[in-house]
């Protein structure tokens, strides 16, 4: 039987929560669809650097390129560990390690949960820049404590970083619909990184004829995603700017624990890495009321990734069946259901859709 390597990274709080549950999901679903997932299980996180001084091993992303992905959960423990220790020398130092330059966030409401909005019509996907810009992780302290202190902290905008995630976006824009691609800038403000991030823009977008670029600066970006949401299909952003607007994307699906994360080496150089948007939610932590649907979210971009379109679709299938089903609900869409319980509901309607599927081939003439 084909099987798939994947390093399980559950990290803190609602990050092991959630990713026990929606691995039950997934594992059901590549056994329906004839695969399996040997998984290695890594105790990286908030724990692991109190014990160890660390966040991770030394040779983590030595040991880690041997898989197929890698499926994460969530890390920060704020309380116990600095938040810029734990993102920095753990999801970062992957993302940037393994060059993982594509962030695909897909920004879709369900049918049958009701976003905050009025507008029932939201499509869009977000390609961030995951490898550089702001969080390049370039700058310093000088004179700390003191009243001249200074801190600076250096965005880093490469020709080769903002080609490659331009031209990223513009062939995800032609290959849907609408072919429409939003650009985030700040063109007005940051008159070097920003204004070279348009002119970049531009020549790519000459390769790209039939997609439409629209520059907007990122505030009225921002507004325009809650004002008129159906106006935007594809938007690419630097690492700040797409972090922002995807948390606010996630605020228009109705809840964080819906939207899905893919950080891509789309030349499969290196491993991919998979994970909810979400945080560990340490306001929640602990009561096992996070909603798996984000992570199940994630693992369905996995799939795909890993090319295997039918179990991808049947994991979104299941997804949306549950939105538009409207009988369980976690906490964060106004229910009472706990996690295990939108897992199982998960699973359920997966083998369902597996089982209608089947019985549409069994009768197709063909
Ligand atoms: P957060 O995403 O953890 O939580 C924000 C709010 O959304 C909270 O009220 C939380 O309860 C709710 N929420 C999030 N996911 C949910 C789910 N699946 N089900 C139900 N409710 C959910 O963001 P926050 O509070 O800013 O960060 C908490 C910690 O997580 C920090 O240490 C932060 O650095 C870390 N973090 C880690 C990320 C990652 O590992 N990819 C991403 C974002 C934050
Ligand atoms: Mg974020």
């Amino acid at each position: 039987m084909k099987t798939y390597k994947i390093a399980l990274i559950p990290g803190d709080g609602i990050g092991q929560e959630v990713m026990g549950p929606a691995r039950g999901v997934l594992d059901e679903v590549a056994a329906l669809c004839g695969f399996q997932l040997d998984y290695e299980h890594f105790p990286w996180g908030c724990d692991y650097y109190l014990a160890n001084g660390r966040m991770m091993d030394a040779d983590a992303l030595e040991r880690m390129k041997a898989f197929d992905a890698l499926y994460l959960g969530a890390v920060g423990d704020p309380a116990r560990v600095p938040d810029h220790v734990s993102l920095r020398e753990l999801l970062i130092a992957i993302r940037q390690g393994y060059d993982q330059y594509i962030n695909l966030r897909p920004v879709r409401l369900l049918e049958g949960i009701p976003g905050p909005l009025r507008s029932a019509s939201i499509d869009m996907v977000c390609v961030r820049e995951n490898s550089e810009g702001e969080y390049a992780g370039l700058g310093g302290r000088f004179k700390k404590g003191t009243a001249d202190e200074v801190a600076t902290q250096t965005a880093v905008f490469t020709r080769k970083g903002v080609e490659r995630v331009l031209r990223y976006a513009f062939e995800l824009a032609r290959s849907r619909p609408r072919k429409q691609l939003a650009s985030a800038t700040k063109s007005n403000a940051c008159q070097h990184s920003m204004v070279f991030w348009d002119e970049v823009a531009l020549e790519i977008g000459k390769e790209y004829p039939d997609v439409k670029l629209t520059s907007y600066h990122v505030d009225a970006l921002a507004a325009r995603m809650i004002t008129h949401p159906h106006t935007l299909d594809v938007i690419v952003a630097s690492n700040l700017f797409g972090d922002i607007l995807t948390d606010l994307g996630g605020a228009l699906q109705g809840s964080l624990g819906l939207p899905a994360s893919a950080n891509l080496d789309p030349e499969k150089r290196f491993p991919s890495m998979f994970e909810p948007v979400h945080g560990s939610a340490p306001d929640i932590a602990g009561k096992g009321i996070a909603n798996p649907m984000a992570a199940v979210w994630a693992a369905s971009m996995m799939m795909d990734h890993l090319g295997e379109p039918a179990a991808a679709g049947i994991l979104l299938a299941a997804l949306e069946a549950v939105a538009r089903g409207g009988q369980v609900r976690t906490a964060d869409l106004g229910g009472t259901h706990n996690t295990t319980e939108m897992a199982d509901a998960l699973r359920s309607e997966a083998r369902k859709i597996h089982a209608a599927s089947r019985r549409v081939s069994a009768s197709d003439p063909r």
